[in-house]
C-alpha cells in the first residue's frame, strides 16, 4: 500500500503540511523506483535527500511546537533524534554494503511506517494548538 497524505495528518500549519507531503512524495518515489527496477539508483539519492531535508523540516517543526507550547514538543524532539540516528545507521550500511534489495526494502518500509505513524500521532497534535476549534474533532475520534 503506498503511503499517501491524508486529512488525519493535518497539523494546522501550511508550511509543515507542505514539508510532510514532500517527505511522503520522496519516500513514494523510492517505492515507484523499486517497482520499476530502478530502486538501487534511487536509494543513494533518497538517503541524501532525507539527511538534508529532514533536518530542516525537524528544526522548523520543533521551533513551531515550542512557540505554541504544544504538549507533544518533547516527544516530537525525541522521536526526531531517533530518526536522525537511524538515518545515520542506514547511511553507514549503504556505505559499507552498497545498494541491495534488503536495504532498499528495509529503508522504504521503515520510513513509510515511521512517517505515517509519527505524523498522525505526534505532529498532528499541533492542530490542537493551531486550530483549537479542531480539538473536539481530533480528540473525539
Ligand atoms: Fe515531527
Amino acid at each position: 500500500m503506498p503511503l499517501v497524505w491524508t486529512d488525519a495528518m493535518r497539523t494546522g500549519s501550511v508550511e509543515i503540511d507542505f514539508q510532510h507531503r514532500e517527505l511522503i512524495r520522496q519516500v513514494e518515489s523510492l517505492h515507484e523506483a523499486m517497482r520499476q527496477g530502478r530502486g538501487k539508483e534511487e536509494l543513494a539519492r533518497t538517503l541524501d535527500f532525507m539527511a538534508q531535508y529532514v533536518k530542516r523540516h525537524f528544526a522548523a517543526e520543533e521551533a513551531l511546537m515550542e512557540r505554541v507550547q504544544c504538549p507533544a514538543a518533547q516527544e516530537n524532539k525525541d522521536a526526531h533524534g531517533k530518526l536522525i540516528e537511524r538515518l545515520g545507521e542506514l547511511r553507514r550500511k549503504f556505505d559499507q554494503e552498497g545498494a541491495n534489495t534488503t536495504l532498499l526494502l528495509e529503508m522504504y518500509q521503515e520510513l513509510s511506517k515511521w512517517l505515517a505513524n509519527h505524523i498522525c500521532k505526534v505532529d498532528a497534535q499541533l492542530r490542537l494548538c493551531l486550530e483549537p476549534q479542531g480539538a473536539v474533532c481530533a480528540q473525539g475520534r
